[in-house]
Protein backbone atom coordinates (compact mmCIF):
# COMPACT_ATOMS: atom_id res chain seq x y z
CA UNK A 1 0.00 0.00 0.00
CA UNK A 2 1.90 3.21 -1.32
CA UNK A 3 0.81 6.86 0.23
CA UNK A 4 -1.44 7.53 -2.33
CA UNK A 5 -3.51 4.39 -1.34
CA UNK A 6 -3.14 5.32 1.69
CA UNK A 7 -4.87 9.01 1.48
CA UNK A 8 -7.96 7.31 0.48
CA UNK A 9 -8.29 6.52 4.73
CA UNK A 10 -8.05 9.99 5.45
CA UNK A 11 -9.93 12.18 6.48
CA UNK A 12 -7.72 15.24 7.29
CA UNK A 13 -4.35 16.61 7.49
CA UNK A 14 -3.46 17.75 10.90
CA UNK A 15 0.35 18.10 10.63
CA UNK A 16 2.59 18.31 7.35
CA UNK A 17 6.33 16.67 7.29
CA UNK A 18 7.51 19.92 7.73
CA UNK A 19 5.32 21.17 10.44
CA UNK A 20 6.80 17.73 12.04
CA UNK A 21 10.12 17.99 10.62
CA UNK A 22 10.17 21.53 12.63
CA UNK A 23 9.08 20.32 16.03
CA UNK A 24 11.40 17.71 15.94
CA UNK A 25 13.78 20.22 15.48
CA UNK A 26 12.63 22.41 18.74
CA UNK A 27 12.91 19.36 20.72
CA UNK A 28 16.31 18.26 19.61
CA UNK A 29 17.36 21.40 20.34
CA UNK A 30 15.40 22.01 24.15
CA UNK A 31 17.12 18.61 24.63
CA UNK A 32 20.08 19.29 23.59
CA UNK A 33 20.65 21.97 25.77
CA UNK A 34 18.72 20.21 28.97
CA UNK A 35 21.73 17.10 28.55
CA UNK A 36 24.03 19.43 27.08
CA UNK A 37 27.83 17.21 27.95
CA UNK A 38 26.09 14.49 29.74
CA UNK A 39 25.45 11.00 28.45
CA UNK A 40 21.88 10.33 27.60
CA UNK A 41 19.96 7.00 26.17
CA UNK A 42 16.79 8.41 23.85
CA UNK A 43 14.63 4.99 24.74
CA UNK A 44 11.53 4.92 21.21
CA UNK A 45 8.94 3.08 22.43
CA UNK A 46 7.68 0.65 19.56
CA UNK A 47 6.53 0.81 17.27
CA UNK A 48 5.08 4.10 17.26
CA UNK A 49 8.06 5.83 17.72
CA UNK A 50 10.50 4.57 15.31
CA UNK A 51 10.52 7.24 13.27
CA UNK A 52 10.49 10.00 16.11
CA UNK A 53 13.42 8.39 17.50
CA UNK A 54 15.10 7.81 14.40
CA UNK A 55 14.64 11.43 13.33
CA UNK A 56 15.55 12.84 16.79
CA UNK A 57 18.97 11.17 17.59
CA UNK A 58 20.02 12.59 14.07
CA UNK A 59 18.72 16.38 14.58
CA UNK A 60 20.51 15.93 17.91
CA UNK A 61 23.82 14.86 16.87
CA UNK A 62 23.58 17.66 14.07
CA UNK A 63 23.70 19.97 17.15
CA UNK A 64 27.16 21.35 18.21
CA UNK A 65 26.61 21.54 22.21
CA UNK A 66 24.05 18.76 23.07
CA UNK A 67 24.70 15.40 24.77
CA UNK A 68 28.63 14.13 25.39
CA UNK A 69 27.43 10.88 23.78
CA UNK A 70 23.49 9.42 22.58
CA UNK A 71 22.73 5.52 23.00
CA UNK A 72 19.83 4.92 21.38
CA UNK A 73 17.69 1.66 22.35
CA UNK A 74 13.99 0.42 21.92
CA UNK A 75 11.33 -0.80 24.35
CA UNK A 76 8.04 -2.32 23.09
CA UNK A 77 4.70 -2.32 25.11
CA UNK A 78 1.27 -3.48 23.67
CA UNK A 79 -1.89 -1.17 25.34
CA UNK A 80 -5.21 -2.84 25.36
CA UNK A 81 -7.94 -0.02 24.46
CA UNK A 82 -11.67 -0.16 24.04
CA UNK A 83 -13.53 -2.98 23.39
CA UNK A 84 -10.26 -5.12 23.42
CA UNK A 85 -9.70 -4.39 27.43
CA UNK A 86 -9.43 -1.86 29.85
CA UNK A 87 -6.11 -0.21 29.14
CA UNK A 88 -3.75 -2.99 30.38
CA UNK A 89 -0.10 -2.13 29.27
CA UNK A 90 2.19 -5.03 29.03
CA UNK A 91 5.74 -5.15 28.35
CA UNK A 92 6.90 -6.81 25.28
CA UNK A 93 10.55 -6.32 24.94
CA UNK A 94 12.83 -4.65 27.21
CA UNK A 95 15.47 -2.04 25.99
CA UNK A 96 19.43 -4.50 25.83
CA UNK A 97 21.12 -0.99 27.50
CA UNK A 98 21.78 -1.15 31.45
CA UNK A 99 19.24 1.79 32.81
CA UNK A 100 21.17 2.10 36.22
CA UNK A 101 22.58 5.35 36.99
CA UNK A 102 21.98 6.44 32.99
CA UNK A 103 20.07 9.21 31.35
CA UNK A 104 17.11 8.49 29.96
CA UNK A 105 14.60 9.79 27.92
CA UNK A 106 11.59 7.51 27.15
CA UNK A 107 10.26 8.60 23.39
CA UNK A 108 6.94 8.02 22.91
CA UNK A 109 4.94 9.23 19.10
CA UNK A 110 1.89 10.50 21.49
CA UNK A 111 0.18 10.56 24.88
CA UNK A 112 -3.60 9.54 24.93
CA UNK A 113 -5.06 8.25 27.81
CA UNK A 114 -1.68 8.12 29.52
CA UNK A 115 -1.15 4.74 30.80
CA UNK A 116 1.10 3.65 28.17
CA UNK A 117 4.21 6.73 30.12
CA UNK A 118 2.57 6.05 33.05
CA UNK A 119 3.82 2.16 32.66
CA UNK A 120 7.00 2.72 31.66
CA UNK A 121 7.95 5.45 34.12
CA UNK A 122 7.18 3.30 36.86
CA UNK A 123 8.61 0.23 35.18
CA UNK A 124 11.83 2.02 34.04
CA UNK A 125 12.26 3.78 37.42
CA UNK A 126 12.32 0.37 39.15
CA UNK A 127 15.96 -0.07 37.25
CA UNK A 128 17.48 3.45 39.15
CA UNK A 129 18.06 5.72 36.19
CA UNK A 130 20.42 8.72 37.37
CA UNK A 131 17.39 10.34 35.62
CA UNK A 132 14.10 9.65 33.97
CA UNK A 133 12.17 12.11 31.41
CA UNK A 134 9.64 12.08 28.90
CA UNK A 135 9.74 13.04 25.02
CA UNK A 136 6.31 12.86 22.83
CA UNK A 137 5.69 14.05 19.60
CA UNK A 138 2.00 14.30 19.64
CA UNK A 139 -0.07 14.92 22.89
CA UNK A 140 -3.46 14.78 23.06
CA UNK A 141 -5.13 15.55 26.34
CA UNK A 142 -8.52 15.58 25.62
CA UNK A 143 -8.11 12.11 26.36
CA UNK A 144 -5.68 11.87 29.76
CA UNK A 145 -6.86 9.21 32.10
CA UNK A 146 -3.43 9.44 34.34
CA UNK A 147 -1.63 12.67 35.07
CA UNK A 148 1.94 11.70 33.24
CA UNK A 149 4.85 14.34 33.36
CA UNK A 150 5.49 15.26 30.01
CA UNK A 151 9.10 17.39 29.61
CA UNK A 152 9.11 17.32 26.19
CA UNK A 153 6.12 18.18 23.89
CA UNK A 154 6.55 18.94 20.04
CA UNK A 155 2.39 19.22 18.98
CA UNK A 156 -0.73 18.93 19.89
CA UNK A 157 -3.13 16.42 18.62
CA UNK A 158 -6.48 16.71 18.02
CA UNK A 159 -9.04 14.27 20.16
CA UNK A 160 -9.64 11.56 17.19
CA UNK A 161 -7.59 8.79 15.58
CA UNK A 162 -4.41 10.01 14.11
CA UNK A 163 -2.07 8.07 11.81
CA UNK A 164 1.17 8.60 10.36
CA UNK A 165 4.70 9.12 11.00
CA UNK A 166 4.94 6.28 12.61
CA UNK A 167 1.08 6.05 14.22
CA UNK A 168 -0.67 2.96 13.28
CA UNK A 169 -3.86 1.91 12.48
CA UNK A 170 -3.72 -2.04 12.40
CA UNK A 171 -0.05 -1.43 11.06
CA UNK A 172 -1.36 0.70 8.19
CA UNK A 173 -0.88 4.21 8.00
CA UNK A 174 2.69 4.37 9.82
CA UNK A 175 4.59 5.05 6.59
CA UNK A 176 2.02 8.39 5.97
CA UNK A 177 4.70 11.28 5.97
CA UNK A 178 2.14 13.38 7.66
CA UNK A 179 -0.25 12.85 10.73
CA UNK A 180 -3.68 12.50 10.05
CA UNK A 181 -7.25 11.67 10.99
CA UNK A 182 -8.23 8.26 9.85
CA UNK A 183 -12.16 8.27 8.60
CA UNK A 184 -14.49 6.40 10.26
CA UNK A 185 -15.09 3.98 7.37
CA UNK A 186 -11.33 3.33 6.88
CA UNK A 187 -11.08 1.70 10.46
CA UNK A 188 -14.53 -0.18 9.55
CA UNK A 189 -13.03 -1.38 6.29
CA UNK A 190 -9.83 -3.30 7.53
P1 LIG B 1 -1.82 5.94 25.91
O1 LIG B 1 -1.39 4.78 26.74
O2 LIG B 1 -3.31 6.00 25.74
O3 LIG B 1 -1.25 7.25 26.32
O4 LIG B 1 -1.40 5.70 24.42
C1 LIG B 1 -0.16 5.48 23.99
C2 LIG B 1 -0.18 4.57 22.79
O5 LIG B 1 -1.48 4.35 22.23
C3 LIG B 1 0.63 5.21 21.68
O6 LIG B 1 1.95 4.83 21.77
C4 LIG B 1 -0.02 4.69 20.44
O7 LIG B 1 0.56 3.48 20.09
C5 LIG B 1 -1.46 4.45 20.83
N1 LIG B 1 -2.34 5.56 20.40
C6 LIG B 1 -2.94 6.46 21.18
N2 LIG B 1 -3.67 7.32 20.44
C7 LIG B 1 -3.51 6.95 19.16
C8 LIG B 1 -4.01 7.47 17.90
O8 LIG B 1 -4.74 8.46 17.81
N3 LIG B 1 -3.60 6.80 16.79
C9 LIG B 1 -2.77 5.71 16.83
N4 LIG B 1 -2.29 5.21 17.96
C10 LIG B 1 -2.65 5.81 19.13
Amino acid sequence: MNVQALEDGIAARVYGPQEIAAAVGRLARSIAQDYAGRSLVLLGVLKGALYLTVDLGRALSELADGPSEILVDYISVASYKGDRSSGKVELLMDAEVAIEGRNVLVVEDIADNGLTLSFLLAFLERKKPNSLRTCVLFDKPARRQVEVPLHYVGLTSPDAFVVGYGLDYQELYRNLPYLGELKPEAMRRL
